[in-house]
């Protein structure tokens, strides 16, 4: 290798690295943030505790009045696309768990985030076709 092609090779280290570092940059600030909320829909008339975390966050516990009251949160998603908020679903003789937001399972359905909670699991709004609660998913196992 000539010296000159030598030289090109070292500087090209230090600018891929400031392009790898610039398009997480960019990644990061190009995501809007996300907004969850939650309805209690349970048909027993119960009120609903809810309790939701990330790996970094623990959100509290909350309860959520029959019907008309809802619990809801925001949070950016993080660069590495890997955002996730699990709860915990709580009422008399019932404990659930639940993925509220899973970038990989959320990210093409909602940025705005809403669900109706009832006794077999949660449903979300489909904003973008039926306008209804009809993408329903059972608790986590
Ligand atoms: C649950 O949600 C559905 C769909 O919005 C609604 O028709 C129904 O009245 C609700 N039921 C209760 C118990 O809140
Ligand atoms: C809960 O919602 C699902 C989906 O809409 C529905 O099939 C089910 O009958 C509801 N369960 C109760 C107990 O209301």
């Amino acid at each position: 290798m000539s010296p000159f092609y030598r030289n090109t090779a070292l500087l090209l280290v230090p600018l891929v690295l400031f392009l790898t570092t610039f398009d997480l940059v960019a990644g990061a600030t190009s995501f809007s943030g996300i907004h969850v909320q939650m309805f209690n829909n349970l048909s027993s008339g119960s009120d609903l505790t809810v309790h939701c975390k990330s790996r970094d966050d623990d959100l509290g516990v909350h309860l959520v009045r029959f019907s008309k009251g809802f619990y809801e949160f925001e949070f950016s998603v993080n660069i590495w696309k890997t955002t996730l908020f699990f709860c915990s679903f709580q009422w008399p003789n019932a404990f659930h768990w639940f993925d509220i937001y899973s970038f990989h399972r959320d990210a093409d359905l909602c940025t705005n985030c809403i669900w109706k909670v009832n006794e077999t699991g949660p449903c979300l709004l489909d904003l973008h076709n039926s306008k209804k609660y009809d993408i329903c998913y059972e608790w986590s196992k």
